[in-house]
């Protein structure tokens, strides 16, 4: 069992160790010119960033606006806040990334949590399957979840869990919702334009699993949630893991499209932001991304997501490098079997080789040699891959900055103390991909948001969040009984 999970960490994660481009001893001027040319498609300039944080909040507005926007800008019918004092026992099943969890989730009031969860890796076959056997699986998971954990349930009675899912989800009610598309390599088909909601209900009830599901929430939502537990001042949470996306806290009258009732005046939007710039406007687009999109399961979707989320930097990375064997101008023109297929290129194997402060580049060549199979390497070859690498993954962690960016200028938020939650993956390992970010806002708002904003893990947020979703599901319920 883990207490607090959801507090500021100050993460100890190496730094960038960067490699100077006109450091490289290059073996010819075709080399430097081809690096020279990458780093010049790759770089997001100061004035790029802004503008694509000035496109950014057009998108938002225009989003509020009505539905069917590029960026979706959804109602995630959560309002109020809460404020740590809230107690319960809630069940928390997310859904979304690689694995797929089961949480126990219990509130003691105070801001403390305990929690207890299993992790259940979801097989790639599922995942373009029928979504019936999708969701079947999920009901078999929190079925043998409450076993284990002997979680017994009495009688007639059910347990309320708090639904992850963390893909675009038009939401109709705090508990309803239907699918807009499916990303991050889920295809399941059966359930675009259905309710996943009415999927799990029916899964759970066919095997007589006695949970109801009481809240549907994005992983941003519930991110936002788990971390304004124990810091009240939060205005947003970031999901910067296998996808990414952002909510952030809206004023209900600047939700133009908004017509349900209020019982406060702020409501979480869920943004879908991966999806920014279908349009393909404002994003420095490559060749390399190009290539990813068109491969993909989903092209013409989740641009932005491409240049910037854990599923994808390895493979435009591996991109980028394939272009320089084919031009001879890096492993003598020779490809490894491994490097040769796609998606082999980790983005984990990114953040090694960003840290690699070694003068050879051993670390580097460990990965290249004993990982991608590549018989041998000469230093020229390293520097070249971490070369490629730093752009990439600065790319991303400036983008992103420019999405966060566009939040805090469209609500004012960066003029006070505000504390933005992010979890997954990048922020919690890539190597500096907090400080390319903060360093990205100081760009915009200059260095006073220094002061100002901050930046927190808020690790395994999506399932502490989905419980204290389905803890205000039933707040709003037993005041709209009380009301009537
Ligand atoms: C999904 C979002 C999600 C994000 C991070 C995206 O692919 O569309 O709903 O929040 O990934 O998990």
């Amino acid at each position: 069992m883990s207490s607090t999970p959801i507090a500021s960490k100050i993460i100890p994660k190496a730094a960038r160790a960067h490699l100077d481009p006109t450091s490289i001893e290059y073996t010819s001027d075709k080399q430097r010119n081809a690096v020279a040319a990458l780093v010049q498609e790759f770089t997001v300039t100061p004035q790029l960033l802004k503008d694509i944080k000035d496109n950014f909040i057009g998108g938002m507005q225009k989003g509020l606006k009505k539905d069917g926007e590029t960026l979706a800008m959804i109602p995630s019918y959560v309002m109020g806040r809460l404020d740590g004092t809230e107690v319960g026992s809630y069940l928390a099943l997310d859904v979304g990334g690689t694995n797929l969890r089961v949480v126990s989730v219990h509130l003691t009031g105070g801001g403390h949590i305990n929690t207890r969860q299993t992790k259940y890796r979801i097989d790639e076959s599922l995942k373009v399957g029928d979504a019936k056997a999708l969701f079947d699986f999920m009901a078999v998971c929190v079925d043998s979840f409450l076993d284990e954990h002997e979680i017994v349930v009495r009688g007639d009675s059910q347990i309320e869990l708090g639904f992850t899912f963390s893909f675009p989800v038009l939401q109709t009610s705090i508990n309803r919702g239907t699918l807009i598309s499916w990303t991050k390599g889920f295809n399941a088909h059966g359930l675009v334009g259905k309710d996943p909601v009415a999927f799990l209900q029916d899964a759970f009830n066919r095997r007589h699993v006695h949970v109801r599901v009481a809240a549907l929430v994005n992983d941003t939502v519930g991110t936002l949630l788990a971390y304004a537990y124990n810091h009240p001042e939060t205005v947003m949470g970031v999901i910067l893991g296998t996808g990414c996306n952002g909510a952030y806290i809206e004023k209900i009258p600047k939700i133009e499209k908004w017509k349900g009732g209020a019982i406060v005046d702020e409501m979480i939007i869920n943004m879908e932001f991966g999806a920014f710039d279908k349009e393909r406007t404002i994003l420095p687009l490559t060749m390399f991304d190009n290539k990813l999109d068109r491969k993909s399961v989903n092209p013409n979707k989740q641009i932005l997501e491409k240049m910037i989320a854990g599923m994808y930097l390895g493979e435009i990375t591996r991109n980028i490098l394939l272009n320089l064997i084919d031009r001879r101008l890096l492993f003598e023109g020779n490809v490894s079997a491994d490097l040769n297929q796609m998606w082999t290129f980790e983005t984990a194997y990114m953040s090694t080789i960003e840290a690699d402060n070694t003068p050879t580049l051993h670390v580097t060549r460990k990965i290249l040699e004993s990982t991608l199979s590549f018989s041998s390497t000469t230093l020229n070859d390293r520097q070249i891959v971490k070369t490629v690498v730093e752009l990439v993954g600065k790319r991303a962690a400036r983008l992103s900055a420019a999405a966060m960016a566009g939040i805090l200028e469209h609500t004012g938020a960066w003029k006070q103390k505000a504390a933005i939650g992010i979890d997954g993956s990048l922020f919690e390992f890539y190597p500096s991909f907090d400080t390319d970010i903060m360093d990205g806002l100081e760009e915009v708002f200059g260095s006073e948001v220094r002061q100002n904003v901050s930046l927190g893990l808020a690790q395994d947020g999506s399932g502490v969040g989905a419980a204290l979703c389905a803890l205000l599901a039933a707040k709003h319920a037993s005041k709209d009984a009380s009301d009537n």
